[in-house]
């Protein structure tokens, strides 16, 4: 078992524990009753991981039953207000109050609602992230956003809202369906590509162990994903500026997504706009390396799209582009990479503009990747 601490300085005095191993579950409300002796605790997860027969597993015992709140259907397509309206109100109505302590068992999904609930109910309550995903292990789960869409976007409504404790039982990841699996996958790519080199090629040297699932490697991947992201969010929790970079391939991948109407799964989609942002800094003269070959072999190999599906349609994507949040006036701006490693920054910005007839160009090549 492997401690990360993750310090938020715009909170005093306030870090969280990041626990990663195997098998932890039996044992995580008794650890977290050392930090809550006498909250009660409430149960968010969703349908996926109910057949899993996760929530069994962190309650083995039978006094520690907990009344809970089963997303259905699981995913993206249960992502919005009314969903944190009905557990909130479930809550209220059993008296739940400001001792309430909400443990989120399952994906981004499930932690992006829960933590909505946890940072309203009552004025907030503290939330405890149990991710049970790769996305959701690798992302997510750390860092404290959460929110739910709205009808015209992405993470329209939400908060920052850092967990109490957050733990990473990699065991989990063997209940996912492949594609799920693979996808998610894709998160830990891009915190190699931004931050850490010697990570890209731990990847690239170990991926027919990661996709066997080997718990020993899982947990390797773990550990640098959460030393990689707590490093980034303690610099700049409410994302001014730094944190930007962890939305590397997000701007085309967030499009794509929505154009395809979640057709596409997040990580495939964020795969297809890493390689959209690999052909802009291309076009824009920083790629002076083999990187791109390297970048899309690792994409392929973990079964991923590089190119946009032609069932899109380009004006679309390219609207949903320029509705990015990073979009500041007429502005559109990129993460983009130097190397393998290390973002390229301009005047002390980690997301910089880029032209929109250069993302055009880009989107048309795109296509046909
Ligand atoms: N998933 C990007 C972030 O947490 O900032």
């Amino acid at each position: 078992m492997m401690q990360i601490q993750v310090k938020i300085p715009a909170i005093a005095g306030t870090s969280y524990t990041v626990t990663i191993g195997t098998d932890l579950l039996g044992g995580i409300i008794e650890d977290v009753r050392q930090i809550y002796p006498r909250h009660r605790f409430f149960l968010i997860t969703d349908a996926n991981v109910l057949t899993a027969g996760l929530p069994g597993r962190l309650a083995a015992d039978k006094s520690d039953e907990l009344m809970s709140f089963i997303i259905e259907p699981a995913g993206e397509v249960s992502k919005h207000i009314a969903t944190v309206t009905a557990i909130c109100e479930i809550m209220d109505k059993n008296a739940f109050g400001r001792d309430t302590c909400i443990l989120a068992l399952g994906g981004g999904t499930v932690g992006d609602i829960a933590g909505f609930a946890a940072s309203i109910f009552k004025r907030g309550v503290p939330v405890v992230q149990i991710p049970t995903t790769t996305v959701s292990q690798a992302d997510s789960a750390v860092g404290g956003k959460t929110g739910v869409d709205s009808t015209i976007s992405k993470n329209a409504f939400g908060t920052f809202w850092q967990p109490a404790a957050v733990f990473v039982d990699v065991s989990t990841l063997k209940t996912l369906d492949e594609r799920q699996y693979r996808a998610g996958l894709v998160e830990s790519v891009k915190h190699a590509l931004i931050r850490d080199a010697k990570y890209f090629e731990y990847l690239e040297q170990n991926l027919d162990k990661i996709l066997a699932r080997d718990e020993s490697i899982l947990q390797k991947l773990a550990v640098y994903n959460c030393r990689i992201k707590a490093a980034v969010v303690e610099q700049d929790p409410k994302e001014a500026n730094l944190r930007r970079i962890l939305n590397y391939g997000h701007t085309i991948g967030h499009a794509v997504e929505s154009a395809s109407n979640f057709k596409l799964l997040h990580g495939e989609s964020v795969a297809i706009g890493i390689v959209g942002a690999g052909i802009i800094e291309d076009k824009l003269g920083l790629v002076k390396d083999d990187r791109l070959g390297r970048i899309k072999a690792m994409l392929e190999k973990l079964g991923q799209p590089t190119s946009i599906p032609l069932y899109l349609a380009k004006q679309q994507v390219l609207t949903l582009i320029s509705h990015d949040k990073k979009a500041a006036g007429n502005e559109i701006r990129f993460v983009l990479l130097d190397k393998i490693g290390q973002v390229h920054e301009e005047k002390g910005k980690w997301a910089v503009p880029v032209a929109t007839e250069l993302i055009g160009e880009s989107i048309d090549l795109l296509f046909h990747e």
